[in-house]
């Protein structure tokens, strides 16, 4: 094996706790927060959705992060040096999880961003007009007829997209406590302020309670449903960002002494909180609407991307002082886009500067580059459908599989109790609880060794039993194969490959 623990020129850290924890909170709130969760919450039961979510939360997502976190400050390592100081034989685990996300969710995620700018400028003057429904997708995104129909490029989009690409470049190319940290400690309080300003403004609208007692009225039949657990599970890994090389990176960079434990709950916890508030805002719009158009408000409920780009428009069409609504919400997209947009940056350059020992700057410049070039993918006329499929398969089976090869790689291959210790040692001092303690982390290790990837595994099958059934959305079975399938056997491909190269010491540090 080759020896790679040494340790190599000091690593950066973050200059303060909080500093870390804004950072992670802020790759953890997202797009995902805003407008997938209460979608998917409400497809899923309601109300109701709460149980598997939370048992999800409980069984899955906070043992992972603390995993995450736990790993990554231990071996003060990026995802890959991590699992490689596990076992060479894991290190493709590491790399395979950056690159998909970089080169995948990423890709998409940033054209995503850029349309939430476009609609930013858009809500000045609310160019969508009085059909924003044919407004996004017709006039804005000139959808096409199909995968294989990709038409041409939209210009606005990728004005945006290079736009969004340059953001992120400026905020990671000043490094971690210049760039990222000091970027967090501006926009994660601004995103907290405007969520607050836009949740409270909703709730006292007319029609406002009809939209909550849809968002929160338990519909239980749908919980005896395995999908509704399946798509909890996807939520909490999106959410989290877990099994995005992400936490490990973060965690790598903080003190010593840092309590790794109630890190994890204080990330899982704002995170949970923030997306269950958001959907308040989300479903008291709705009821306004529904309210204002006499409609039955199931009407009003669409797809995720159809409820930030059709539904919310349409209501700030209607509200008095709508623009300021408008630029508000779309602002508080973008900031939310980015401050996860640009953990996946520091996530990659952390593994390629452990492995290859590369100047800091020149490969966040270099992953820039490369990212926005694909973004281009997915600002064609086919844009839609090819975001649509690539973070379908994504989201199910490559994050999914990530996380149960950590829980088991950890779990079974390595001496949690070495972990166990680790984190033991770092909480803080207190009296007659160690008995307490002991449980807690006794419970944690039974998560990550059999319910972890239990839950995961059932999670798994599911999807592939649906997908056999017919396949995903009614795309033809080549747009599946080459943008689904490819997209993630590519990747892993990529990601043996480069676990194969040697490793090389970092000769300097910025
Ligand atoms: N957790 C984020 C969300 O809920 C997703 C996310 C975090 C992400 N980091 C990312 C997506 C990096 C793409 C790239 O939206």
């Amino acid at each position: 094996m080759p020896d790679i623990s040494q340790s190599i020129p000091p690593r950066p850290q973050w200059r303060t706790g909080i500093g870390f924890l804004l950072a992670a909170i802020g790759s953890a709130v997202g797009l995902g927060n805003i407008w997938r969760f209460p979608y998917i919450a409400y497809k899923n039961g309601g109300g109701a959705f709460l149980i598997p979510y939370l048992t999800a939360l409980i069984t899955a997502g906070i043992p992972i992060l603390l995993l995450e976190f736990a790993l990554g400050h231990q071996k003060k390592a990026s995802a890959p040096k991590a699992f490689a100081l596990i076992h060479e034989r894991w290190e493709w685990i590491g790399w395979w999880s950056v690159i998909f996300i970089m080169f995948g969710i990423m890709a998409y995620y940033t054209v995503v961003i850029g349309w939430c700018f476009n609609y930013l400028c858009f809500s000045f003057t609310q160019a969508w007009g009085s059909d924003p429904n044919t407004y996004f997708f017709k006039e804005f995104l000139h959808t096409s007829s199909g995968v294989w129909d990709l038409q041409g490029l939209n210009l606005r989009v990728l004005g945006a997209v290079a736009l969004i690409w340059a953001v992120n470049w400026a905020i990671t190319w000043k490094g971690l406590e210049n760039g990222i940290e000091r970027a967090v400690k501006f926009m994660m309080p601004v995103l907290f302020g405007i969520t607050v300003i836009i949740v409270v403004w909703s709730v006292f609208l007319e029609g406002a309670a009809d939209g909550i007692r849809l968002y929160l009225t338990p519909d239980f039949s749908k919980i005896a449903n395995v999908d509704v657990w399946v798509a909890a599970y996807g939520q909490i890994f999106f959410t989290l960002s877990l099994g995005f090389g992400i936490m490990i990176a973060y965690a790598s960079y903080l003190p010593q002494d840092a309590n790794i434990l109630k890190n994890s709950v204080i990330v899982a916890a704002t995170n949970s909180f923030y997306e269950i508030f958001a959907g308040f805002g989300v479903f008291a719009v709705l009821g306004y609407m529904a309210f204002k158009q006499s409609l039955p408000i199931q009407e009003t409920v669409t797809s995720g991307i159809g409820l930030a780009f059709v539904a919310y428009p349409k209501a700030i069409s209607m509200l008095p002082f709508g623009t300021v609504f408008g630029v508000l919400f779309f602002f508080l997209l973008c900031i939310a886009g980015i401050s996860s947009s640009i953990s996946i940056i520091e996530a990659f350059t952390a593994a390629l500067s452990d492995k290859f020992g590369l100047k800091r700057r020149q490969m966040v410049s270099l992953l820039c580059a490369f990212g926005f070039a694909e973004s281009i993918l997915f600002t064609t006329d086919a844009g839609l459908y090819w975001l649509d499929i690539v973070d379908h398969f994504i989201n199910h089976y490559g994050l999914i599989s990530v996380g149960i090869f950590e829980a088991l790689v950890v779990g079974w291959l390595f001496k949690t109790e070495t972990l166990k210790m680790h984190i033991m040692e770092r909480m803080t001092p207190a009296k007659n609880k160690t008995v307490l303690r002991r449980a807690i982390l006794n419970i944690w290790v039974f998560c990550i060794r059999c319910i972890t990837p239990a839950a995961l595994g059932i999670a798994i099958i599911n999807s592939l039993i649906t997908e056999f059934s017919a396949p995903y959305e009614g795309y033809p079975v080549s747009g599946i194969i080459v943008l689904g399938v490819g997209w993630l056997l590519v990747t892993h491909i990529a990601a043996m490959g480069v676990s194969r190269l040697p490793w090389k010491n970092r000769q300097e540090q910025e």
